[in-house]
């Protein structure tokens, strides 16, 4: 069966789908996006990730092209009609529409690009000790706006790249000052030297992960106490254990810096918790039902 996209209206097969050669998100990235989980049916934190998706079109002053109540309409609809009853991810990406090259915003009426496709994933992880990856750290070189969703990922794809050269998963970025931001596509977490959890807090330098907001909300009920503050390369280096959060990694340990073994190499105690935590939350959670 061929895979369908939705593009301004239309539902097609994706391979005949298209949007305009003069799309600004073509020309100039000049769009948001958002990834959402979809596990046996069911969306993992949609509310989270249309909230987002609403902050990120707000903070670039890009007219949303449909209702919120349209669009997840929309996004039932491509799940649909691409038989995705098990896994998947679905893309959502909205740019400023198409228009004459110009940097400059076009005219108002100039009507919002709006794609919404669909795939199936592997089934979400049963094994956490399966699940644990590793990652190497570089300089972050992206904007001073990392909390907008932009579909403006250079930087990202440059550091994944390297980090999958290196024979690891993800990039953790450090800053000027020598602090951790995020990785590449994921938010990172430590447990440090002295057994705080720690994640880097809101702010313009990381994107405000939905999969970060909702195991935060977990973490009272694992009676586990959750210190925002940044961390620096040193501590990374040091921690006792360490993971990623995203919509597409959940909760997934880390268990080696730069080919360093985080520890004894082996996925920790807190992260072990917090995984089946999240679990849970994916699988469970009534707050999630389609
Ligand atoms: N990436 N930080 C960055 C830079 C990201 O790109 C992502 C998500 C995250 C985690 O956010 P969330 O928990 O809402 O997925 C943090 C997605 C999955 C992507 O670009 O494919």
């Amino acid at each position: 069966m061929s895979r369908i996209a939705y593009v301004n209206g239309r539902y097609l097969p994706l391979t005949a789908a298209q949007v305009r050669v003069e799309d600004r998100g073509f020309q100039f990235g000049d769009g948001v996006y958002e990834v959402v989980h979809l596990h046996r049916g069911r969306f993992t934190d949609e509310d989270k990730h249309l909230d987002r998706l609403d902050r990120s079109l707000g903070e670039l002053r890009i007219t949303r092209p449909v209702s919120r109540a349209a669009l997840a309409g929309i996004i039932r609809e491509v799940v649909e009609r691409n038989r995705l009853h098990a896994n998947g991810l679905v893309y959502i990406q909205i740019t400023r529409g198409a228009a004459r090259r110009e940097h400059v915003f076009p005219a108002a009426r100039t009507r919002p690009t709006l794609v919404v496709t669909a795939r199936a994933i592997p089934a979400f992880p049963r094994d956490v000790d399966a699940w644990a990856t590793a990652i190497i750290t570089g300089p972050d070189q992206r904007w001073d706006r990392c909390d907008i969703k932009s579909v403006n990922l250079l930087p990202n794809v440059l550091a994944k790249q390297a980090a999958r050269e290196a024979g690891a998963f993800e990039m953790a970025l450090v800053d000027a000052d020598g602090m951790i931001t995020e990785c590449a596509s994921s938010n990172l977490w430590i447990v440090d030297a002295e057994g705080r959890l720690r994640t880097r807090p809101l702010g313009h330098e990381i994107l405000p992960g939905c999969t970060r907001a909702a195991l935060a909300e977990l973490l009272a009920d694992e009676r586990v106490t959750l210190s925002e503050t940044a961390f620096s390369l040193e501590e990374l280096r040091r921690a006792r254990e360490v993971f990623i959060t995203s919509a597409t990694s959940f909760v997934r340990p880390v268990i080696a810096v730069d080919g360093d073994p985080v520890e004894d190499g082996k996925v920790g105690p807190v992260t072990r918790r917090l995984f089946a935590a999240f679990t849970r939350h994916v699988q469970g959670a009534l707050s999630n039902a389609a």
